[in-house]
């Protein structure tokens, strides 16, 4: 197993390429499913993740694979409705193929994903979206059987705005018969992407952008090429790391307008940030200002960056509080952090963090992909060298980290570690 050695103290510099967003990618791939053909997506991540998603879609008979950042699917034949517990147990995204499996086939059967490191994460609103729908849904050993000979548009209200249901409801809904009215939707950017993906395909979708969708089901749709959008998490990521190591850094291939909120806050810490085009240009010479955080659904501070804003704001003279909104139990981070030496406490949903104390490198333990991500910040920062291990789950959806840090000035390095 992979573990990270950083020594901290080097100051950013440099340009870094922000990758394809993983959970962009995530959300396109299962849209094959609903038209034979041959597919093209641009901007993909060479990462875990998609290596998961494109196996789970291999073992339905769709071949993919992965050129430098073009993914080629071949989705002209599939020979299984049947997403199994192996590939949905290493990401509870291979779910988003149970919409589309169930529109173009009538029958699918995806195992359940189960709780995450971080606690529970229900799967209800996809289903009752479903079974709004017209899908008979059963529960049977651990997986959801869904069947409908035809599904029928109707109106569903999500309860929370959902990202992950949203795209299945969605999915499912262009090849539905008739009219179906989707309140309270996701407007997150991968979702709309999505939407834009299907209507690509020959989908009739209004609303696109608000979380009110108008979807007329069509008879069927094509396949298409598609241009997946930028990481946005992994963009904020690079500003952070910047910010921390008071650097100058350019970040290219951006959507800046995705990441308002960030850096509206990020600027409120009193960073330098200029924007042209696609790039994000920042620099900062000062400890950031302690700034609170609450986050929420699109386009508020996602709960993506809630970990790595932590790491920030122990670099801050002064308290904040960091509120998760989303996510009430996602702090696996702070105890990890306070081995470094970070004066943090919980209540609720509300990590209270007293900054300003001095970071010392440790042994360190990654939980989930954005508490590593949040790890390696700090480490960046700490005095002498602070060891990340199972970078496994950063591997799920940071392309190359390393590299891009080590091209910035960082010093990091990716050695084999026989602990677990
Ligand atoms: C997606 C992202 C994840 C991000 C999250 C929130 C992907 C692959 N993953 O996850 O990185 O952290 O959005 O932005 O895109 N909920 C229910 N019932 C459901 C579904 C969700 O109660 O059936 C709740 C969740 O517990 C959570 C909230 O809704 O409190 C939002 O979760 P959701 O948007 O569904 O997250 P994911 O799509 O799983």
């Amino acid at each position: 197993m992979d573990k990270f050695l950083i020594q901290g103290g080097n100051r950013l510099h440099g340009r870094v390429k922000i990758s394809g967003a993983k959970n962009g990618a995530l959300a396109l791939m299962p849209a094959v499913i609903l038209a034979p053909g041959i597919y093209h997506l641009h901007n993909t991540p060479n990462l875990r993740d998609v290596w998961t998603m494109s196996r789970l879609l291999g073992s339905l008979g769709i071949f993919c694979e992965l050129n430098g950042n073009d993914l080629t699917m071949d989705a002209r034949q599939i020979s299984s409705f049947e997403a199994p517990y192996e590939h949905v147990k290493k990401m509870r995204a291979s779910f988003y193929v149970l919409g589309p499996l169930l529109a173009r086939y009538g029958w699918a059967k995806v195992s359940l994903p189960g709780g995450c490191a971080w606690g529970p994460r229900p799967v209800d609103l996809h289903l009752k979206g479903l079974e709004k729908l017209g899908a008979k849904i059963t529960l049977e050993q651990g997986y959801v059987i869904a069947e409908a000979d035809k599904l029928k548009g109707d109106r569903f209200h999500f309860d929370i705005s959902s990202v992950g249901a949203t795209g299945n409801v969605l999915m499912a809904a262009v090849l539905a018969r008739g009219v179906t009215e989707l309140t309270n939707a996701a407007i997150e950017p991968e979702i709309t992407s999505l939407a834009r993906m299907l209507i690509k395909m020959g989908a009739k979708i209004d609303g696109i952008g608000t979380s009110h969708l108008i979807i007329e089901g069509v008879e069927t749709l094509n396949p298409v090429d598609e241009e997946n959008i930028p990481d946005r998490i992994e963009a904020a990521t690079y500003l952070i790391a910047a910010a921390m190591t008071k650097g100058r850094v350019e970040l290219e291939n951006t959507n800046p307008y995705h990441l308002s909120s960030v850096i509206e806050k990020m600027e409120e810490t009193g960073c330098n940030i200029d924007v042209n085009g696609n790039k994000i240009f920042i620099e900062m010479d000062d400890d950031p200002k302690p700034i609170n955080i609450k986050t929420s659904i699109y386009p508020g501070i996602p709960t993506d960056v809630q970990a790595q804003w932590t790491a920030y704001m122990l670099l801050a003279q002064g308290n904040s509080f960091i509120t998760d909104s989303v996510y009430h139990d996602r702090f696996k981070h702070i105890p990890e952090l306070q081995r470094l030496g970070a004066d943090i406490n919980v209540v609720d949903n509300v990590a209270i963090i007293k900054g300003g104390k001095k970071l010392s490198g440790a042994i360190v333990m990654s939980s989930d992909l954005r508490a590593s991500a949040s790890l390696i910040l700090a480490g960046l920062v700490s005095d002498g060298v602070t060891e990340v291990l199972r970078v496994y789950h950063l591997d799920r959806g940071y392309e190359s980290v390393e590299k891009k840090l080590e091209n910035l000035g960082a010093s990091i390095k990716r050695v084999k570690s026989e602990m677990i």
